[in-house]
């Protein structure tokens, strides 16, 4: 049986629980793992301390591969090659066009190895395969192209000032960048952030996360065949609270991106400003608000507030965990909405049948078993689910809760698992109101076939995404981000090339 463990940070700030494996080996895994090691300065190495972890397999809860284990002492050298590369490497300096063919090279590659890598990300993640493989894979591939795209296309303006003289703005890259990630989506995550890190000219150290290092890692295999110079992308995996810390902490990294929790956000801002101001963009939790008006089609929103919520196991951050149902049709729409909960086939990741895996750990597990008992405890009604699925690996049953109220702590809380809450409501404005009472603000969902209603909640709500009829579409080239503490910034688009670039003013006598 697996376990977990727990172990206080080095900061002394936060309490980690971290997963321990149930003691087994994997065998006869349905890909090869190539590569365990970290990448600095081109080359694959083992930890400087020699130590690797664990990674687990969420479906058994055994071990898959141990992986070289960072630490500060890593993360050193690889600040000192990514600074290395940025002053003196080929990349800064070659064209910004070879730049951006590189980065077409890397996409074609990860294309080329697309089944490879959907299947790494459903051993190490538990993702169903047929999942990755229809939307994370082609989202990654698609970033690449698009920030390869952007490359020879970051442009200053020229700018008419008072006097003789010929003003302009360069847009030169921030410099060496550290890059820390969650494990939802780690390919996709890391596309997400190497994507204008790469395009725009800095030079990248990455740490994926604990939970899920080996699809990270290929990619770095991957970015070297394409050309990538030595030292522009270093990869160190290890723990948050010692690898992620040094990174925020260090004095010689210009800029950290960060998306996973509120609480580690905070930290990362905090070392940032105890140490060098380095630019700081974070993508932190969410309570997104998804609202079903009486006049919606009502089996479009069933389908897509299934979606919103139980889509990757319900762990993703802009999961519309508070759905909001008018109440004309509230009765019908819950009892449609459990009935489509019970179709989910839960189980095996590599099964094509299966449409939910496992939470990724035995800590993740053990976090939405909690919020499900809080949830009981709290008055919610159970309508469906709420337990183990099986005797081994992560498995939660496709949860509803009813009669939710907006003070419970399962509409308060992010869960990241699969457990919705319907919270009825009467009226618009009332609905605005609660929709935007959270701390966070991500994203946010409404269902109505009246436009003008679906544009005033769209300016209504203040969440960074509103999707109207529709949920969790997302488009290399559409922003992302959130408002309140869901985040500082934009990942995405255009406006995600602002956090990889420096703004400088140069003014000429004429
Ligand atoms: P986390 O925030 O601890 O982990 C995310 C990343 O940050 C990992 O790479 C981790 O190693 C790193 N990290 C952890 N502590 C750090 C520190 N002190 N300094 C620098 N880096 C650090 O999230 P965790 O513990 O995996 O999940 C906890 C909750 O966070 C989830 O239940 C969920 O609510 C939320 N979360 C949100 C995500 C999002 O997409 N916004 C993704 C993952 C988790
Ligand atoms: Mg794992």
């Amino acid at each position: 049986m697996a376990s977990a463990s727990k172990t206080t940070a080095g900061n002394g700030t936060k309490t980690v629980t971290r997963s321990v494996g149930n003691g087994k080996q994997a065998t006869n895994l349905p890909v090869k793992i190539r590569q365990t090691k970290m990448l600095i300065d081109g080359k694959w190495v083992d930890s400087q301390s020699g130590k690797t972890f664990e990674t687990l397999n969420p479906s058994t809860g055994e071990v898959i591969a141990n992986v070289a284990e960072g630490d500060k002492a890593d993360v050193d050298k690889a600040a000192k090659a990514a600074r290395k590369a940025f002053e003196k490497g080929p990349w800064k300096k070659m064209n910004a066009r070879e730049r951006g063919r590189i980065l077409y090279k890397l996409a074609d590659l990860v294309e080329q190895n697309k089944e490879e890598l959907a299947k790494l990300e459903a051993l190490d993640n538990g993702k169903p395969l047929s999942v990755a493989m229809a939307a994370d894979l082609p989202l990654v591939i698609d970033c690449y192209r698009y920030y390869a795209g952007w490359a020879d296309k970051i442009e200053g303006k020229t700018i008419p000032i008072n006097g003789p003289y010929h003003c302009y703005t360069r847009h030169e890259p921030v410099g060496v960048v550290g890059q820390i990630i969650p494990w939802n989506f780690p390919l996709l995550m890391q596309a997400w952030k190497l994507g204008p890190a790469l395009a725009t000219g800095c030079t990248v150290i990455l740490k994926p996360a604990e939970q899920t290092p080996l699809s990270a890692l290929r990619i770095g295999e991957l970015a070297l065949e394409a050309g990538l110079p030595e030292g522009v992308l270093n990869i160190i995996p290890g723990y948050g609270e010692t690898a992620g810390a040094a990174i925020a902490e260090h004095y010689d990294i210009d800029k950290v991106a960060f998306t996973g929790s509120t609480e580690v956000g905070k930290l990362i801002m905090q070392a940032a400003a105890r140490t060098n101001l380095k630019r700081v963009t974070l993508e932190l939790g969410g309570k997104s608000p998804n609202i079903v008006f009486a006049d919606s089609d009502l089996d479009q929103a069933i389908e897509g507030s299934h979606f919103a919520l139980f889509f990757n196991q319900g762990q993703c951050c802009c999961a519309g965990s508070r759905l909001f149902v008018e109440q004309k049709v509230h009765d019908e729409f819950v009892e449609k909405m459990v009935k489509r909960a019970k179709k989910t086939k839960v189980g095996d990741p590599f099964d094509p049948k299966t449409t939910q895996g496992p939470q990724v750990s035995q800590e993740q597990f053990d976090r939405i078993m909690s919020y499900i008992d809080a949830g009981k405890e709290g008055g919610a009604k159970l309508l469906t689910g709420g337990s183990r699925v099986g005797k081994q690996g992560y498995f939660v049953e496709p949860t509803i809760f009813g009669d939710v109220k907006d003070e419970m702590k399962i509409a308060c809380e992010e869960i990241f698992g699969p457990v919705m809450s319907i919270i009825p409501f009467k009226d618009i404005d009332e609905v605005i109101e609660r929709g935007n009472r959270s701390m966070y603000g991500l994203a946010a969902a409404v269902w109505t076939r009246d436009i003008g209603k679906a544009h005033r909640m769209a300016a209504e709500l203040k969440a960074g995404t509103v999707w109207v009829n529709c949920y969790d579409v997302f488009d290399a080239a559409a922003p992302f981000g959130g408002f309140k503490m869901s985040g500082i910034g934009r990942e995405l688009g255009e406006y995600a090339l602002r956090n990889y670039t420096e703004i400088k003013t140069v003014t000429v006598a004429m």
